[in-house]
């Protein structure tokens, strides 16, 4: 077999970048190691920056989106009892949309294969070689459980953070750069009607928590928690009283309860690898670089990181030229470096940290009322929130 690009991974990475490269005429195969259903039905993230929506839209990817997708002017910053708004719309123009990461990922699944593209779901022992030469292949199990090579002139590592390709780099050749949390999110999802009209992300003596949504009937939830967290230790009764009391307050929005199906723990850490790149290996997404959720930045990069890469195959196979290939890492990073200071930031500013002092406690208090009372603070915050254009 021999393809284009072969491309690790059926996450929003990979699927995006095979709709590009295959509207831009260039063959691609996805080699995943889950199934369809697994892939469709992994809850993650829930927004979508504006050029994120420009681009689905752009790819032929946008219309479910845009007809189920929430459209959010802005986000509530809720501390002290009371909460805040921040509208995006009147302060950069932008908007933001509400829409669960599986759905963007069912969307590029159904119309990759309707279109005659190849995902080769339920791989096993995937590995990469010889992309450090002009012909690297990707080798694997096919879900029948058959050895096979498929030879590509490209591979994308898209595998996410877990993934083979960012360790099949040669020792040395990347630099990491890391930060892990000493706290969690409990993500929950709840079949009751939306707590607000837009999300509220709430600093409370107790911890974090967001009152995110899905649609008008399915609500995301998510609580500060520690990083071992046992899910038996949290009924559903105890999510609701907790979520109840980090809403607290003069102004406390009516939470309606109701049955929770589905309950995960997801850890917290920035990483960064750079570059992002070596021989025929171009990473992208997660397989590059990881931020903590808060700011709702992992998806958004993923994309981004998918659309450089996509100019620089066009390219190359346009014009013979390497030019925009060689200089891929380089032009996303400074998007990846941005956001990730803006998880760092909405992380140290939301959260309960346990060695925190009563100082820090004030500073934090201090920021957020800055923030949400002057108008360059607002700004800031929301040109990061609503994202960068993608080059
Ligand atoms: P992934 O989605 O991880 O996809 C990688 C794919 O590679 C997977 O399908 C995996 O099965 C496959 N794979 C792994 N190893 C192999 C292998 N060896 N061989 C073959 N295939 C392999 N981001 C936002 O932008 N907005 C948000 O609101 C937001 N909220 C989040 C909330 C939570 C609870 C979590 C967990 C994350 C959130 N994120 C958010 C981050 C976002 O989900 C990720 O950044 C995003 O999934 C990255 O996409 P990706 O395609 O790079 O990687
Ligand atoms: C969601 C996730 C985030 O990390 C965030 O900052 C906002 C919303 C969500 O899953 O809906």
């Amino acid at each position: 077999m021999h393809v284009q690009v072969g491309i690790v991974g059926a996450g929003p990475a990979g699927l995006v970048l095979s709709q590009l490269l295959h509207r831009a005429g260039i063959e691609s195969v996805i080699v995943e190691s889950r199934s369809r259903a697994y892939c469709e039905g992994r809850i993650r993230a829930g927004v979508l920056e504006h050029g994120s929506v420009n681009l689905l839209n752009a790819a032929g990817l946008g219309e479910r989106m845009m007809r189920e997708g929430l459209v959010h002017r802005g986000i509530y910053l809720r501390f002290g009892g009371r909460s805040h708004h921040v509208d995006f719309t009147e302060l950069t123009g932008k908007s933001i949309m509400v829409y669960g990461q599986h759905e963007v990922v069912k969307d590029a699944i159904a119309a990759r294969l309707a279109a005659g593209g190849t995902i080769l779901f339920e791989a096993s022992d995937v590995s990469i070689e010889r992309f450090d030469t002009a012909q690297p292949s990707i080798r694997f199990r096919d879900a029948g459980g058959n050895a096979q090579r498929l030879a590509c002139d490209f591979i994308a590592g898209c595998d996410g953070f877990h993934g083979v390709c960012r360790p099949s780099v040669p020792a040395g050749v990347l630099t990491f750069y890391d930060r892990v949390y000493p706290f969690a999110w409990l993500g929950i999802l709840a079949d009751v009607p939306p707590v607000c009209e837009e999300l509220i992300y709430s600093n409370s003596e107790r911890g974090f928590a967001l009152f995110s949504q899905r649609s008008p009937t399915v609500q995301r939830y998510y609580l500060q928690c520690t990083p071992d967290e046992d899910l038996g230790e949290w009924p559903d009764e105890r999510i609701w009283h907790e979520l109840q009391a980090r809403l607290a307050g003069e102004d406390a929005p009516h939470l309606i309860e109701g049955v929770i199906t589905q309950k995960g723990v997801t850890a917290m850490r920035s990483f960064v690898t750079e570059p992002m790149q070596f021989g025929r290996l171009f990473l992208a997404g997660d397989a590059a670089h990881i931020v903590p959720p808060t700011g709702a930045k992992g998806m958004n990069l993923a994309l981004a990181d998918v659309v450089a890469l996509a100019h620089g195959l066009e390219r190359y196979y346009r014009d013979h030229s390497m030019a925009t290939l060689d200089v891929y890492s380089a032009s996303v990073l400074g998007r990846v470096w941005k956001a990730e200071r803006f998880s760092w930031w909405m992380t140290s500013m939301l959260h309960k940290f346990d060695d925190q002092n009563p100082f820090d406690r004030k500073l934090q208090l201090a920021e957020l009322d800055y923030i949400t009372s002057s108008h360059a603070g607002a700004q800031s915050l929301a040109e990061n929130y609503v994202g960068f254009a993608m080059t």
